[in-house]
């Protein structure tokens, strides 16, 4: 296993995870369930954000605050499942910059297909959250953290629901400088490209689409 692979392994996140799991879980539930992950994801990934002192008066004293130094950082959502992660991740950094990449894999190829990019310009000096709730073949997300570093992205991370091994080889292959936060690593993925035991179309989860 790549060694820049951090699986949070906390009480809650399980709890919720196993609910989501459950194929009787209807897509209100699941999107619930899967924004309250993002938070506690979000909660690591953030973990080591560079701090400032800000000077402040409270209604009694001044004092020298902690506050986020440097630029925002940026929530890459890749379509239309990151989504599911991005709501949650804005509530805990709502100065965040968002930006969306549109990919989609072939069925046939297994290959991600990139049909949209918007997001914000001076990606140097910011880090990058990218989210996905699968990495499973890591081609999507290969792409994507491509793209944005074409752009000018250096600091990345990527924040998945559930990682394939095949996926977290596949990114640390081409990506080794990227750190991947995951709830859990699976036991492989299907002749379709599935996450085994997984939970099944992301998308098709959250947005109750089949
Ligand atoms: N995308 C999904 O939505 N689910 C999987 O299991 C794999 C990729």
């Amino acid at each position: 296993m790549p060694k820049n692979v951090i699986e949070i392994k906390h009480p809650l996140i399980q709890h919720k995870l196993t609910i989501m799991r459950d194929r009787s879980t209807a897509s209100g539930k699941f999107r619930t369930l899967l924004k309250e992950i993002s938070l506690l994801m979000g909660y690591e990934a953030t973990r080591d954000l560079p701090m400032t002192l800000k000077n402040i008066e409270t209604p009694l004293a001044e004092m020298n605050a902690p506050t986020l130094a440097g630029k925002k950082l940026c929530i890459f959502s890749i379509l239309r499942a990151g989504d599911g992660l991005l709501n949650g991740l804005l509530e805990l950094v709502p100065s965040a910059r968002v930006g969306h990449i549109g990919i989609y894999r072939d069925p046939q190829s297994l290959e991600a297909v990139e049909y949209f990019f918007k997001g914000p310009q001076q990606l140097s000096d910011r880090l990058s959250l990218v989210v996905d709730p699968m990495l499973a073949t890591g081609h999507s997300a290969i792409a994507a953290i491509s793209h944005i570093k074409s752009k000018g992205a250096r600091d990345i991370r990527f924040i998945c629901l559930l990682a394939a091994p095949e996926g977290l080889q596949a990114l640390h292959e081409v990506h080794p400088d990227v750190t991947v936060y995951t709830a859990a690593i699976e036991s492989g993925l299907n002749e379709k490209g599935y996450i085994l035991p997984g939970i099944g179309d992301a998308g098709d989860r959250i947005f109750g689409t089949s």
